[in-house]
């Protein structure tokens, strides 16, 4: 059996992602109209005998109690969210459920990241895990060198597929190859971690001994039960002949920043195309509005027929599109108005806004340039001075 772990962090985590991580947890932020773990339990759900399913996080219980209740009863697989006492990293957490995770004896743990986006390819995965017969196979992806450090970068034997060095973002370059936060582990992974927490253990009480040492310790403040899967597990693991690399061919992006979730929902829109056609809006002008491309649109948003939305378009609940209005390549929240002939390219439009008539709003084309409106109110242009590389573009006639 195999039991799968999404550890979604928890609010004083990803803080890059704000401001759209204020109103909702960042992993329950919509990508293609999808809570973004969404996409992570629909591609655990294609792996064989997958008994459960934990969400590993430290956000309060009732932020995710509907989510998790409901896509238990979609999915009709137990989905469930253990909630961590106090952040202890990402090694630290999967262990301190040690107990909830083994209950149905798995032969297998998966463990994702939920800040990541990727069409998982976990059954592949898990085959090949078998094959090599290690501890664990990180999926592993190439990206540019320049960007490389921002990830752990590892070298892989080109015959063999094992992990031979690790390191996490590392200062001088290493390896344009990277982890990619998916992981396939046999239970021994747990027995690592408590290995890894004996030895933090011990250092912490030999270091009692002498104040000199308490007192530097106390300054670098790691307390001895966090424990990292990446420096403290597989730094040290690596070239043991227990650790294994699969590599995507696929997508997979990094999501920490709210640009890069336009990017990803545009990515899981084009990955519907064959997994769900059903969830894409079709482009039959018939008897609704204009569809160009990926496009998602709730069953509760109004669009008007004369609209043109795509591609790259997702639209929440309740949203209501004006007449004329043109949507190209943005995220729209709940209960927006975008009303007659509006333009909205490349942005994302908060909860509850309205764009007012004629209103245009538009990126401006810079690295992480991206519209974010999260208050605006017709005739009313609202600026959002701490979004910082963020611009709001809005021009009223
Ligand atoms: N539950 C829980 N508790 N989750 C945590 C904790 C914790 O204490 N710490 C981190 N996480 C979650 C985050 O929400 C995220 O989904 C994942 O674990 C990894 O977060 P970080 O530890 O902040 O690492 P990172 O995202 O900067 O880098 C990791 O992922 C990259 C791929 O996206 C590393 O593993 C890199 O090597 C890797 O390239």
């Amino acid at each position: 059996r195999v039991v799968a772990v999404i550890m979604v962090g928890g609010p004083t985590k990803g803080t890059r992602f704000r401001p759209l991580s204020l109103n909702v947890p960042k992993p329950l932020f919509p990508l293609a109209g999808q809570p973004m773990v969404h996409h992570h339990i629909s591609a655990c759900r294609r792996i064989p005998n997958l008994a459960q399913i934990y969400l590993i996080g430290f956000y309060e219980e009732r932020e995710f109690a509907l989510y998790v209740s409901s896509i238990s009863n979609e999915l009709r697989i137990p989905v469930r969210y253990l909630r961590e006492d106090k952040p202890r990293g990402s090694a630290g957490g999967l262990y301190s459920f040690r107990d909830y995770i083994m209950e149905d004896s798995p032969a297998h743990i998966v463990l994702l990241n939920c800040d990541v986006c990727s069409s998982f390819p976990l059954p592949d995965m898990l085959e090949a895990h078998k094959k090599y017969g290690g501890m664990g196979t990180l999926l592993v992806n190439k990206v540019s060198a320049e960007s490389a450090n921002q990830f752990g970068e590892l070298v892989a034997d080109p015959e063999t597929n094992e992990l031979l060095h690790y390191t996490e973002k590392p200062e001088t370059f290493v390896s344009d190859l990277i982890n990619c936060g998916v992981y396939i582990f046999t239970p021994k992974i747990l027995i690592a971690i408590e290995d890894v927490l004996k030895q933090k253990k011990d250092r912490a009480n030999l270091r009692r001994v002498s104040s000199f040492e308490a007192l530097q310790s106390a300054t670098k403040a790691i307390p001895a039960d966090y424990v990292r899967l990446d420096q403290d597990i597989l730094s040290p693991l690596a070239g043991k002949k227990e650790l294994y690399t699969y590599q995507t061919l696929d997508f997979w992006e990094q999501i920490k920043t709210p640009g890069m979730s336009l990017r990803c929902s545009g990515l899981y829109l084009s990955q519907f195309r064959h997994t769900s056609p059903h969830l894409l809006a079709s482009g039959d002008g018939k008897k609704g509005a204009t569809i160009v491309g990926d496009v998602y649109i709730h069953p509760s948003a109004k669009v008007h027929l004369t609209a043109k939305i795509g591609p790259n378009v997702s639209i929440s609940a309740n949203a209501r599109i004006g007449a004329g209005a043109r949507l190209i390549s943005c995220i729209i929240l709940d209960d927006v108005e975008i009303m007659e002939n509006a333009v909205v390219i490349h942005s994302i439009v908060g909860w509850k806004s309205t764009v007012g008539k004629w209103s245009r709003v538009q990126a401006r084309f810079s690295m992480n340039g991206l519209p974010i409106l999260l208050k605006i109110t017709h005739f009313h242009l609202f600026h959002h001075k701490k979004l910082g590389t963020f611009h709001i573009l809005m021009f009223l006639f």
